[in-house]
C-alpha cells in the first residue's frame, strides 16, 4: 500500500512545487530540488523517485527538529551535507559527500554558502 500513496503524494508535490517555483525560489530550495529531491522527495519527506530503489530509506527531513527535542540540528545537517551520510554510523556511501561536490564545482566559499542555504531551506521544511 505504500506505492499508490507515495505516487499520489509525489504528483501533488510536483504540482505544488510548480506553483511555488513561480512565486518564491530561494537558492537553497533550488539546490535542494536539484541535488536532494531525487531521494528525499521535493517536500523532503523521503519519497523521492529513487527512494524505492535504495537499500536505506532516505531520512524524512521535515522531522529532524521534531526528532531532536524540537531543536533543528543545523550543525549535524551541515556536516551530513559536507561529509556524507557516514556521520550517522552507517558508513554509507548511499549519500554522497555533497560538500566535496559543491567545492569541486566552485570555490570552497561558494560551497559553504550553498550548504548554509541548503541547511536554511531544510530548516524551513520542519514540521511539528
Ligand atoms: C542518492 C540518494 C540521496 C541523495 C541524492 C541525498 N540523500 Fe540525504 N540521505 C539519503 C539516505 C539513504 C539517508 C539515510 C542515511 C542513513 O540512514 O545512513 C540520508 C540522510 C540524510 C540526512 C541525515 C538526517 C539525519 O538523520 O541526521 C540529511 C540531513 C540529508 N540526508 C540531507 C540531504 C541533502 C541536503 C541532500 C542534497 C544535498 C541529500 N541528502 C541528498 C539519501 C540521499
Amino acid at each position: 500500500m505504500r506505492w499508490p500513496f507515495a505516487r499520489v503524494a509525489w504528483v501533488g508535490v510536483l504540482c505544488l512545487a510548480a506553483t511555488h517555483a513561480a512565486v518564491a525560489q530561494s537558492s537553497g530550495q533550488e539546490a535542494f530540488e536539484r541535488h536532494c529531491a531525487l531521494c528525499h522527495g521535493l517536500d523532503g519527506r523521503g519519497f523521492g523517485p529513487l527512494a524505492d530503489a535504495m537499500k536505506l530509506t532516505p531520512t524524512d527531513l521535515t522531522r529532524l527538529a521534531a526528532r531532536n527535542n524540537g531543536e533543528f540540528p543545523a550543525n549535524r545537517v551541515a556536516d551530513v551535507i559536507r561529509n556524507g551520510g557516514n556521520v550517522l554510523g552507517h558508513g554509507s556511501s548511499a549519500m554522497l559527500a555533497w560538500g566535496t561536490y559543491f567545492a569541486e564545482k566552485g570555490q570552497p566559499k561558494v560551497a559553504r554558502e550553498r550548504i548554509a542555504d541548503l541547511v536554511g531551506y531544510i530548516k524551513s521544511l520542519q514540521q511539528k
